[in-house]
């Protein structure tokens, strides 16, 4: 999995820096041996569980209407990382990397263009919104 600004990029940067850590995360898990596997599958544990805290921080901030369905998403794929890290950390590893091949790469595909699209065109319509406001006290309307 490599990083396609075009696909990927939704034009906050904020969102953006976070996506792509976390597939530059994906493509080291596919090509990692068993012992870097394990310490990876961590760091994306972490990783993940950070973005989604930041995501919702966002979502709360600019008042997301869809923030119930888009942190529901998110749960369920942290479950199910969770999930898989107590395979990764008996050593069992190859439902994890059949997962973080397939399985984690099309979730994610699919949740940006949808969700995630979603939150960032919201943020941003907000923000020009604000400057709109701002800018008519700034002329005394
Ligand atoms: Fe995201
Ligand atoms: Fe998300």
């Amino acid at each position: 999995m490599d990083w396609d600004a075009a696909q990927y990029g939704l034009g906050l940067e904020e969102m953006d820096g976070t996506h792509r850590e976390f597939v530059a995360l994906v493509h080291a898990l596919q090509t990692a041996d068993h012992d870097n596997f394990v310490f990876l599958f961590q760091k994306l544990l972490e990783h993940t569980r950070l973005h989604f805290v930041e995501e919702g921080r966002l979502m709360r901030l600019y008042k997301f209407p869809a923030l119930a369905e888009h942190e529901g998403e998110h749960h369920r794929v942290y479950g199910d990382l969770l999930q898989f890290n107590r395979n990764v950390r008996n050593g069992r590893l190859a439902l994890a990397r059949a997962y973080v091949k397939d399985g984690l790469s099309e979730w994610f595909k699919l949740h940006v263009g949808s969700m995630d699209s979603a939150l960032a065109a919201h943020i941003l319509r907000s923000q020009e919104e604000g400057f709109a406001i701002e800018g008519l006290v700034q002329i005394g309307l």
